[in-house]
């Protein structure tokens, strides 16, 4: 376990810098070219651990994948080039890589076995596996109350119409990769709409399906043909540069080639509502997923109420959200963000511990948080608890206290930010 110690920012950050690929669209780019026809080319894949979860994992189903001239070339061989697995396939912290592919094994003619760290075996998968098994997928939960290990007994699924009770972008995908075997029709309808990449991706792969609002509905079974694909910056990663930019007083960065995805870009709203404007300065001409330039200046920061659908479209960006409320002035409400107490860690529990051990106002609700700020964070230790985002969001605040952070577990950065400690030195934070 690595300890990093963060020291208080000397001067403002400055530089243009262009993050990794977006973490989420590779793994939908890795699996769709696992069952594609043809060869498929992801470029820009930037090999964070939970995306080499799911790199292996295609490996390990028979899938030839390899690095050429900075892309990885995947060898489609359609759906019955999928081999059974010698090996329970380890999906490591990722719960996309989990849950993507119960919906993808479950109607395999083979048995394969999933499972992951402490974190993945503690997270819900009873939310994939019910709505797969009314398309009469087996999969048998071995670890308690319907969590990791997995074991997915292929078998012959049929389409089914599902209306899910939270909105969730990883059981829709899920369900979309079970339909895309099944006979018949299946649709997912969600309360909300969530990131919406797979749609996106499965279009660019050939699949021939329909969308409405907050439903996507395919037939099945369909062949998909493989893609090129180019992977843009990854907003959840931008985001802990954004609002490092906007915090260190003198700062400016340009942030280039940035995926702004609108079911991803809620912290763009959250942050206007704040006070800050990020200039975006949109690419045009560059596949089905929207890029831009960021140019963001330092500014001081209003308190807001955030909640609902927004966000939901900054759901990965609350650690680091919860950082900024902090040094905002005025009392700042997180709501409706239960669904964080079930992501790598308790989010809305640890960020709690996080800005009170630097010294912010935070009270803990049942579904998130209220910050009082403006908040001079203090140095000391803080606990990552092994979730990337937040050991992430506790490196910004470091850069804003009076004394040095120390984040035990930093490491955990690389799930989706390989190079996020040196980027950050490099943009002038220590
Ligand atoms: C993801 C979907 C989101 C997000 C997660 C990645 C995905 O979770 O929080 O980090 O790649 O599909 P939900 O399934 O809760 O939407």
């Amino acid at each position: 376990m690595s300890v990093v110690t963060i020291t208080p920012a000397v001067h403002g950050l400055r530089g243009t810098f262009t993050v990794p690929g977006d973490k989420s669209i590779a793994h939908r780019a890795l699996l769709l070219g696992a069952i594609a026809r043809g060869p498929t080319v992801v470029h820009g894949f930037a090999s964070g651990a939970d995306n080499r979860a799911t790199l292996a994992a295609c490996e390990s189903l028979g899938v030839a994948v390899t690095a050429r001239d900075g892309a990885l070339h995947i060898d489609g061989r359609g759906w019955d080039g999928l081999r059974a697995p010698a090996t329970t396939l380890d999906c490591r912290n990722s719960g996309t890589t989990m849950r993507l592919l119960a919906g993808m094994l479950a109607g395999r003619p083979f048995v394969s076995r999933l499972d992951g760290d402490a974190s993945l075996r503690r997270r819900p998968m009873r939310r994939v596996l019910e709505p797969l098994a009314r398309m009469g997928a087996s999969i048998i939960a071995e670890g308690a109350d319907g969590r990791a290990p997995l074991r997915v007994e292929g078998r012959p699924l049929r389409g089914a119409t599902h209306v899910l009770p939270i909105a969730s972008a990883q059981v829709k995908s899920a369900l979309l990769l079970a339909g895309l075997q099944a006979s018949g029709t299946t649709t997912v309808e969600e309360p909300a709409s969530s990131r919406d990449h797979t749609e996106r991706m499965l279009a660019e792969f050939g699949t021939r399906l329909t969308r409405g609002p907050r439903a996507v509905t395919l037939a099945g079974p369909q062949e998909l043909r493989g893609a090129n694909v180019r992977l843009p910056g990854d907003f959840s990663s931008a985001a802990f540069l954004i609002v490092a930019a906007l915090l260190v007083p003198g700062s400016e960065l340009r942030l280039t080639d940035v995926g702004v995805n609108p079911t991803r870009t809620g912290l763009l709203d959250v942050l206007a509502a704040m006070g800050a404007s990020v200039l975006v300065e949109p690419e045009v001409g560059n596949g089905t997923e929207p890029r831009a330039t960021l140019i963001v200046r330092s500014v001081p920061l209003r308190a807001a109420r955030i909640g609902g659908e927004l966000l939901l479209r900054a759901i990965d960006e609350f650690p680091i959200l919860c950082v900024a409320a902090a040094c905002a002035a005025g009392r700042s409400e997180l709501r409706d963000a239960a669904e964080l107490r079930a992501k790598e860690s308790d989010r809305i529990a640890v960020m709690a511990e996080t800005l009170a051990r630097l010294g912010a106002h935070v009270e803990e609700l049942p579904d998130g948080l209220t910050i009082e700020g403006p908040t001079r964070f203090a140095g000391g230790l803080v606990d990552s608890h092994g979730d990337h985002r937040i050991a992430m969001a506790a490196a910004i605040a470091a850069l804003v206290a009076t004394a040095p952070v120390t984040i035990s577990d930093a490491d955990c950065a690389d799930v989706s930010f390989p190079g996020f400690y040196d980027l950050l030195a490099k943009a002038g934070g220590q």
